[in-house]
């Protein structure tokens, strides 16, 4: 074992749980994993990944020596002082994080004077608080607790981990705050250490701007249709002023993912239980919801009724570079569309498992050309990076319709249209021998 780095636990080995655990074990630290899905524990045992992301294998592997998964507690307990708490907090029906699985993790610890909980989870404003005050009621007054929020990103959530733009740790100011911080700082990163409530709120309030800005531009694109300018180039006039910044400027069918919807709503609920109503993350909220379903119309703006019309997604996760498929825009979009009475034939390159698991009657196909082929209409739901190397002309001669709905404005309009097909995007111009919007000219 390391002598130098000290022993950690990780409980729940999900997205960030496993990235978490694998990064500490590249830094040397020895890491005991621990979760309640004996399925996932023993595949993890055998060297199975049960999630995809970039780099995560390969760090898995390397580090094998080092990471230990265990469903039971106690070896981690034995040998950890600092228990990484990296579950799900789902939303509620109310819009409320669920911490039933935060809970379990804190009623599972036993009485101590020398470990500490570090929550990674997203968790509301007070939670640590909430923590801390059923300690004292179980009985385990001696146990510590730190926030140390997680800002990974999945697709890139490796080298996040690796190269965090910033590390908060919020606690108060025990040996388990100060102990977090040395487990960091061969990373170099920026340092916010604060009280608990604040890093709380740090982790909120930062995804909570990032669908601000998303649902910002996607306004904007909104405008832009009915106005005629182009929202990629507005975006680029405006990402080059230092104070606004080229990221999230990119206008789409709308943000999805494990987070920025969950957390949104959680930071709006959090606000409305304290009184308080929030009212922009309200917008936020609707402008994205509406965002999704605009497809719709631009789909039958072309093709009128859309009742046995062949259309084709491709891309299903919710953003490029994982399979995650929660609150993905194309669960909503599939349904709509299922919903007007279209068919719906998708494609995706890693995600179909979990698509499968959330939506029912779709044609699943194996390839962008499957796709197209007898197609009356094809949208472009994810950016993957394989979907911007496709032979556009080749996918034209084999629909049966010509249109081309760019959700992420992915594609380059002219090279679209030379390919012979009409090319939607998101509030950029219309080409395709359609009016301008009059008084533009
Ligand atoms: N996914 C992201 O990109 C991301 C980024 C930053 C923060 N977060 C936050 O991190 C937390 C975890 O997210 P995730 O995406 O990794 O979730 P996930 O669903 O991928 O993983 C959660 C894991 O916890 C396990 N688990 C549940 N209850 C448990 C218990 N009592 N004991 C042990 N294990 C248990 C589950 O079996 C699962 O493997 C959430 O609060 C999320 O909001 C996620």
């Amino acid at each position: 074992m390391s002598t130098e780095r000290e022993p950690i636990g990780v409980i729940g080995t999900g997205y960030v749980g496993l990235v978490t655990a694998a990064g500490f074990a590249e830094l040397g630290n020895e890491v005991f994993c621990i979760d309640i899905d004996a399925e996932k524990i023993e595949g993890l045992k055998r060297g199975r990944i049960p999630i995809w992301e970039p780099g995560l294998e390969d760090l898995v592997e390397s580090n094998r020596d080092h990471m230990h998964f265990s469903t039971d507690l106690s070896e981690a307990l034995e040998h950890a002082r600092l228990l990484f708490v990296a579950v799900g907090t789902p939303p509620t029906y109310s819009g409320d994080a669920d911490l039933s699985a935060v809970q379990a993790v804190v009623e599972a610890m036993p009485p101590s004077d020398r470990h500490a909980l570090v929550m990674k989870s997203t968790v509301p404003v007070g939670t640590g608080d909430n923590v801390k005050r059923a300690f004292v009621e179980q009985g385990k007054a001696g146990f510590r607790y730190v926030s140390c929020p997680e800002f990974l990103k999945e697709g890139s959530a490796v080298k996040d981990f690796l190269h965090p733009d910033r590390v908060v740790v919020g606690d108060d100011g025990d040996w388990a705050g100060e102990a977090v911080v040395d487990l960091y700082a061969p990373l170099q990163a920026p340092l916010v250490r604060t009280d608990i409530r604040s890093a709380e709120m740090v982790k909120l309030a930062s995804n909570a701007f990032l669908a601000t800005k998303i649902s910002f531009i996607n306004e904007i694109a909104n405008v832009c249709e009915e106005t005629g300018a182009d929202v990629v180039e507005v975006a680029r006039g405006m990402g080059l002023d230092d104070r606004i910044g080229p990221k999230f400027l990119q206008a789409g069918i709308g943000f999805g993912g494990s987070c920025f919807p969950k957390d949104v709503t959680a930071l709006k609920q959090l606000a409305g239980n304290s009184g308080y109503h929030f009212q922009l993350l309200n917008s936020v909220i609707e402008v994205n919801e509406l965002q999704k379903r605009r497809v719709i119309a631009k789909l039958q703006k072309h093709l009128g009724d859309l009742v046995g019309k062949e259309i084709g997604l491709l891309g299903l996760a919710f953003k490029p570079d994982t399979d995650d498929m929660r609150e993905a825009s194309s669960l909503v979009l599939a349904a709509r569309l299922q919903a007007a009475g279209a068919r719906v034939r998708a494609y995706d390159p890693v995600a179909e498992s979990e698509a499968r698991k959330l939506i029912a009657g779709l044609d699943y196909k194996s390839s962008p050309e499957e796709v197209a082929d007898g197609a009356d209409a094809v949208v472009l739901v994810t950016e993957w990076k394989e979907f911007g190397e496709l032979d556009l002309a080749a996918l034209a001669a084999s629909m049966r319709g010509n249109l081309f709905v760019d959700g992420r404005n992915f594609l380059d309009p002219d090279r679209t249209r030379a390919a012979g097909l009409v090319y939607e995007g998101v509030g950029r111009p219309a080409r395709n021998g359609e009016p301008i919007p009059a008084g533009v000219e």
